[in-house]
C-alpha cells in the first residue's frame, strides 16, 4: 500500500512512504519511558569519548532482510544473527549505523537524508507495541549531514528531511541488533525510480565511510512479493513461518541466484552481478516492486570496490516465512579478528 503525503500536511517533503501493514496497531496511547532515552544517550556519549579504532581497515557491510513485521516480534534464527552482529559492532566501536531501507523514497531525481531530531516510529501490524514503542531512536544529525555533503558532492540532488518518522524497515534492524540502546544512526532513502545504478552510487559514494569504523546496512529483500506470499496461516493463526507447502520454484530460483551473487562474485564484478539480477528471469516473480531490492544495489556499492575485490562474504542465516518470502542475511567482509 502506497501512502503519498498530503501537501498541507508537510511531514516528508517530496517523498513518500510505505506502509505495508494494512493493519498497523496505534501506538499513541503506550506510555513512553523518558528514562529509556536518557540511558542510551549517556551511553553513547561514554561510547563515543571511549571507542577505540580497533578497525583500521574497512567495517563489514550487511544486507538483511527485514522480512515482515512479525521478523520483530518472533523469535528466529535472523533475529539471532542480528543480534550476534550488533554484538559484534558495538565490540569494536563502532561510530554509528548508516542505513538504506526500503520504505522510503523520493520523487523525481531527489534523494534524501533524515535529519529528524526526534523522529517518531511508523507502527507496525501483528507486534506488541511494548517490543518497539519505548525503544529511543538515536538520530545522529552530524553524520546525516556529512551524508548529505558526499552525495552533493557526487552529484546527487540530495536534501535533509527533518520531519521524517522512521519505518519498521530500519528500527525492526536496529532494536534487534541493538536492544539495550540504539546506537547513532543515518537514514538514507532510496529513490522511486528504482535505477539499480543510481542506489549502487549511493553506496559507493558513502562507502569512504566505514573506513572511519561507521557500519554500513542494507535493509531489504532477497525474495520479497507480498502478492506471492501466502497470508492465510498468518491472518488465521497468526503464524508467519507455517510453511505448509514448499516454496514456489520461482523463489527458490531467485533465492539461489542473489547467494550465487553475494558469495562468488567480489568488488566490481559484485556490483555489476547485483544489478544484473533485476534482469532475472524470476526476478518479477520474486520482487513484485523494487523497493525491496534497492537495498542490496547500495550494498553491493558500499562493498563492491577493487579494494573490495576477494572479500569474502557470507549467508550467515535465512527464515522462509509465509511460504514464499525468503530472508536471507548475508554480510560482506569481517572485523579483525580479535586476540584474546
Ligand atoms: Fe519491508
Amino acid at each position: 500500500m502506497w501512502t503519498t503525503v498530503p501537501k498541507g500536511k508537510d511531514m516528508n517533503r517530496g517523498s513518500r512512504f510505505r506502509m505495508e501493514d494494512p493493519m498497523a496497531i496505534p501506538a499513541r496511547d503506550i506510555d513512553r519511558d523518558p528514562g529509556a532515552s536518557l540511558a542510551t544517550l549517556q551511553h553513547w556519549n561514554n561510547d563515543i569519548r571511549g571507542t577505540r579504532s580497533l578497525n583500521m581497515t574497512l567495517t563489514p557491510v550487511h544486507f538483511f532482510s527485514h522480512g515482515s513485521t512479525m521478523m520483530l516480534g518472533e523469535e528466529s534464527t535472523s533475529a539471532d544473527y542480528w543480534k550476534q552482529c550488533g554484538d559484534e559492532a558495538l565490540r569494536n566501536g563502532i561510530k554509528g549505523v548508516i542505513m538504506m531501507g526500503a520504505h522510503w523514497d523520493c520523487f523525481g531525481d531527489q534523494i534524501q537524508v533524515s535529519t529528524n531530531p526526534n523522529p517518531g516510529k511508523s507502527p507496525v501490524a501483528y507486534v506488541h507495541p511494548s517490543k518497539y514503542v519505548d525503544y529511543k531512536l538515536n538520530p545522529d544529525l552530524k553524520t546525516a549531514k556529512r551524508c548529505i555533503d558526499l552525495l552533493d558532492e557526487a552529484g546527487y540532488n540530495v536534501s535533509g528531511n527533518d520531519t521524517f518518522d522512521w519505518i519498521h524497515d530500519t528500527y525492526l534492524i536496529l532494536i534487534r541488533m541493538f536492544p539495550d540502546g540504539c546506537p547513532p544512526s543515518t537514514i538514507v532513502s532510496m529513490n522511486a525510480r528504482y535505477d539499480p545504478h543510481f542506489h549502487m552510487k549511493v553506496g559507493s559514494t558513502l562507502r569512504q565511510l566505514r573506513k572511519e569504523n561507521y557500519l554500513i546496512i542494507g535493509t531489504g529483500g532477497a525474495v520479497h512479493n507480498l502478492y506471492r506470499n501466502r497470508w492465510a496461516p498468518m491472518l488465521r493463526f497468526r503464524d508467519n513461518f507455517a510453511q505448509d507447502s514448499p516454496p514456489e520454484h520461482w523463489a527458490l530460483e531467485f533465492r539461489q541466484a542473489v547467494e550465487d551473487v553475494f558469495t562468488k562474485t567480489s568488488g566490481p564484478q559484485l556490483r555489476r552481478a547485483m544489478t544484473r539480477l533485476m534482469k532475472h528471469p524470476e526476478y518479477r516473480d520474486a520482487h513484485a516492486t523494487d523497493d525491496h531490492f534497492m537495498a542490496a544495489m547500495f550494498v553491493a556499492g558500499a562493498a563492491g570496490d577493487f579494494e573490495d575485490e576477494g572479500t569474502p562474504a557470507i549467508l550467515a542465516t535465512e527464515t522462509w516465512e509465509l511460504t514464499n518470502m525468503c530472508n536471507s542475511q548475508f554480510t560482506i567482509g569481517s572485523w579483525p579478528a580479535v586476540v584474546a
